[in-house]
């Protein structure tokens, strides 16, 4: 398996995935595939990488841009994550978070958060100390790893691809 920046011919197969993995989850409201082609329309889409295994797509991961509060720059969101049903729980989304985080600590970015399941996210190093908050939602679910400095306290914004 490779694990790869998109490249342009990539947008259909990143959509047609990102919608199948979605579709069942009940936490979803199926506008993940459209807002990772909003978040490349706008600009947004800092990082997006697929994985990659016989010429098939296979898994994808976004980063773009997010606030914390009065926290402007340095900060990005991780998600939507995809990784085709039949390959779920096989490493494939493990792999593509390490290396979107290693390329943002190369960006020199100060770093990222995502609103997710911490079973999912805690074994490549996200946290939550409840300092992190995203509207109403169990602070629980709005983790953050940091590459440098302090732990941010504040309000989670994601960019305006989210509708937010
Ligand atoms: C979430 C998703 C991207 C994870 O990718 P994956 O390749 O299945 O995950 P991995 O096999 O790399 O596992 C990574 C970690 O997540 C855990 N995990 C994966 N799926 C899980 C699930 N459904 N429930 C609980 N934990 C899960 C694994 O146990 C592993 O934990 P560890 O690092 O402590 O060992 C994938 O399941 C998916 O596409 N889901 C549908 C779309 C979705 O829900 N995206 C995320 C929204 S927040």
């Amino acid at each position: 398996m490779l694990t790869r920046l998109e490249k342009p011919e990539d947008a259909d197969a990143i959509h047609e995935l990102t919608w199948v993995a979605f579709e069942p989850m009940p936490y979803s409201n199926n506008t993940e595939a459209q807002i990772i082609r909003d978040l490349r329309a706008s600009g947004d889409l800092t990082l997006s990488l697929v994985a990659e295994e016989s010429g098939q797509i296979i898994g994808h991961v976004a980063f773009s841009p997010i606030t914390i509060s009065d926290i402007k720059d340095g900060w990005y969101g991780l998600g939507p994550i995809s990784v085709k049903p039949e390959r779920q729980r096989q490493g494939i989304g493990r792999e593509l978070i390490l290396k979107g985080l290693d390329l943002l600590r190369e960006r020199d970015a100060t770093g990222c958060a995502l609103i997710g399941d911490p079973a999912v996210y805690r074994g490549v190093g996200f946290e939550s100390d409840g300092k992190l908050t995203y509207g109403d939602l169990d602070t629980r679910y709005v983790q953050r790893i940091v590459f440098k400095g302090s732990p941010p306290s504040g309000a989670l914004k994601f960019s305006r691809a989210f509708g937010e």
